[in-house]
């Protein structure tokens, strides 16, 4: 038997006359050969194989991974280094493992809604923007309830994948793990790495003169927990991200002075828009999208400056862009407010460092400087792939849709979460995931490495000349995007076509919020319940901030609230007729204007607590 043929399972059946049937595996098809009175028979079944997939990593994309394994009928097995679901949504006291990890005061900036896996939405309770822990239970509460927690082996870290010797015609991998202390190798019929896109700190200190020289704390954004052991310290955070807003507006609570040091500036936006709502519902919707293909460019940008500049002048806050740098946002409700209060104060970047003080790029100086945040983001890395796959696979462009490197002869590796979108990575990663367990099963198919190879490297050589924009690390809009991955499984929704269907659905898919639900309306993977998600999403995002119930004239709820709305001035006209002798015979036998109005307020409070008692019952 040639080597290739990898597993074998042999059933001998034998009835009066002799029959042999030898089923065995060839690159994920299933053959059948078979010998019956005096007949060999060889049939093909093509992706019927379970093939056994790697998860390196138990983090949102980790988790998303091992339930399309599932749903794809593969077999996973996860490994996770450390001892817990989550990634870097798991918060620790301490960084002193170097995981990167969120801090304890962080809330999320993409709305429940919008960052859901896409057939498990949030508790309705759950608030809109959250708080680390909560975002931690809801990834706890979706492995339980689709048991993914049985596929994930704890403590375990990926040493190394490797292709096996015969890789071109297999496509498969050689995993080492190692638990504590003890290593372990495996075959796998395909890997998805997961391990995340902030695995390293990256901190730039070669860029600072005069770093090594300074006397005080100097430190990471990855070590950074909570803001104690900053009181009354002059803190210089340098490096506007969202995590740098976030240290900045905290730090400016209890330290003597917060100093935030940028190169670029940016857009801050606020988590409520206008009339309150998240402001990802009101700004990622497909109707915005047309807008902005329809639109020229420059009344698009002009229009987008002008609705951030709404708020507050980006300029006299000193946020504005430099000129020639790629603009970014940050989501931050407080940091305008605390440069206005002087809690914050805003500086171009640093020039030089002497042992207590710092060198703007504008010539001013700060002195007595006690901490300087690194707030200057991380790198990925994939150390446990061989070269050249290790240094192709952090080239964003060598990676085609951002998933599959494009030198591997055979698709069964997957890179997921290495994404930078315009909305939430969660929903992204999904779709990476259920994009890549498809490829792995052939039921979806990506173009020949030659060809891919050949695009990328062109592609590379034109930047590196510098005849093209190297835009591989921007945010990617988020529904394009989504919409680029969905095409490619068949489960983009067809806009057009749901109006003629469903118009009451198509409405809100077109002008709503693009929630992830949508991505669950048709083709492979399609869910029963994404519809009512959808047609819901308004509920689930209103229900809780409502926690105090009161009445409100201004909302009629139901038939009975427009009787009780039209009763209260049906019956104040009937109390003023039957009133109306009795009432003008005292005001007339009164004859002061004091009394006159008092009694007629009388009448009226009356009239009024009737009409609000009638209401409040209505709650
Ligand atoms: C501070 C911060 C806040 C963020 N806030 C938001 C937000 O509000 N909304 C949003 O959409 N996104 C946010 N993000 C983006 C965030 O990256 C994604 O939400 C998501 O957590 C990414 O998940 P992941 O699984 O890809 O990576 P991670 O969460 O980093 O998980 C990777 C996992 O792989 C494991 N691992 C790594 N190497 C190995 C190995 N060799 N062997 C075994 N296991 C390994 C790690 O231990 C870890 O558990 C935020 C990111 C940061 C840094
Ligand atoms: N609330 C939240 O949900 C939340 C909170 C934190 C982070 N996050 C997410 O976590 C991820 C990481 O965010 P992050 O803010 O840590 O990193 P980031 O988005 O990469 O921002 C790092 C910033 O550091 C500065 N910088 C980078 N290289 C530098 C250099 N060589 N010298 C000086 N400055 C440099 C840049 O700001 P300048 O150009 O301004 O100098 C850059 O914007 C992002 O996806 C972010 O959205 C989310």
């Amino acid at each position: 038997m040639p080597t290739r043929f990898l597993k074998a399972n042999t059933t001998m059946l034998k009835d009066e006359r002799i029959t042999v049937k030898v089923d065995f595996y060839d690159k994920g098809s299933l053959l059948a050969l078979s010998y019956k009175e005096g007949l060999l028979n060889l049939s093909h079944t093509e992706h019927t194989m379970a093939k056994r997939v790697a998860v390196i990593g138990a983090g949102v994309s980790g988790l998303s991974s091992i339930k399309c394994c599932l749903d794809e009928d593969l077999e996973p097995t996860c490994f996770e280094r450390s001892n817990d679901i989550g990634g870097l949504w798991k918060f620790t006291e301490t960084s002193k493992d170097g995981i990167t990890r969120v801090y304890k005061s962080l809330v999320t900036n993409v709305c429940k809604e919008m960052s859901c896996y896409s057939d498990f939405p949030f508790q309705e309770d759950y608030p809109n923007f959250m708080k680390q822990e909560k975002f931690w239970d809801y990834l706890q509460e979706f492995a339980e309830h689709f048991d993914l927690l049985k596929y994930i082996q704890f403590r375990t870290t990926v040493c190394s994948v490797t292709k096996r010797p015969d890789f071109s015609e297999t496509g498969q991998w050689d995993v080492v793990t190692e638990t504590e202390g003890k290593l372990d190798r495996a075959i796998f019929d395909a890997v998805m790495v997961c391990t995340g896109h902030f695995l390293n700190p990256h901190l730039p200190l070669e860029s600072f003169p005069g770093i090594h020289k300074f006397k005080g704390q100097i430190l990471h954004s990855q070590e950074y927990k909570i803001p104690a052991g900053f009181q009354d310290k002059r803190v210089l955070v340098i490096g506007l991200g969202n995590t740098g807003g976030d240290i900045a507006v905290e730090l400016s609570r209890t330290a003597a002075q917060v100093l935030l040091s940028t190169r670029t500036g940016t857009w801050v936006i606020s988590r409520s828009s206008d009339g309150g709502y998240p402001f990802n519902m009101m700004g990622t919707r497909r109707r915005h999208n047309f807008t902005a293909q329809v639109l020229p460019s420059c009344v698009l940008k002009w229009s987008q400056e002008r609705g951030l500049n709404k708020r507050f002048d980006h300029t006299n806050y000193g946020l504005n862009i430099t000129k020639g740098k790629k603009p970014k946002i940050i989501v931050n409700d407080e940091l305008p407010t605390c440069i206005l209060c002087g809690t914050v104060t805003m500086k171009t970047s640093v020039k030089e460092f002497t042992e207590t003080s710092a060198l703007f790029e504008d010539g001013t100086v700060e002195e007595n400087i006690d901490v300087v945040i690194f707030t200057t983001g991380y790198t990925f890395s994939f150390p446990f792939l061989e070269e050249p796959l290790k240094s192709l696979c952090t080239k964003k462009i060598f990676l085609y849709k951002l998933v599959f490197p494009s030198n591997l002869e055979r698709t069964t590796l997957a890179m997921i979460g290495f994404i930078s979108l315009t909305g939430s990575i969660l929903a992204g990663t999904e779709l990476q995931a259920r994009w890549a367990t498809r490829v792995f099963k052939g039921l979806c198919k990506i173009p020949p490495s030659q060809k891919l190879m050949a695009e990328a490297t062109k592609k590379e050589q034109l930047i590196e000349r510098g005849l093209m924009k190297d835009t591989s690390g921007d945010k990617l809009d988020y529904i394009s995007y989504m919409d680029d991955l969905a095409a490619c499984i068949g489960t983009k929704p067809n806009v057009p076509l749901l109006f003629l269907k469903d118009p009451r659905l198509a409405w809100e898919v077109f002008f709503g919020p693009c929630t992830p639900y949508q991505y669950r309306l048709m083709g492979p993977g399609k869910w029963d319940g994404a519809r009512n998600a959808i047609l819901t999403q308004w509920d689930r995002t209103l229900k809780p901030l409502k926690t105090r119930i009161v009445p409100d004239s201004s909302k009629p709820a139901s038939m009975s609230h427009y009787l009780k709305a039209w009763g209260a001035p049906i019956l104040l006209a009937s109390l003023l007729l039957i009133c109306k002798s009795s009432l003008f015979f005292e005001i007339g036998a009164r004859k002061t204007m004091g009394q006159n109005f008092s009694l007629l307020n009388k009448y009226l409070a009356r009239i009024n607590l009737l009409g609000y008692e009638g209401c409040t019952k209505s709650y």
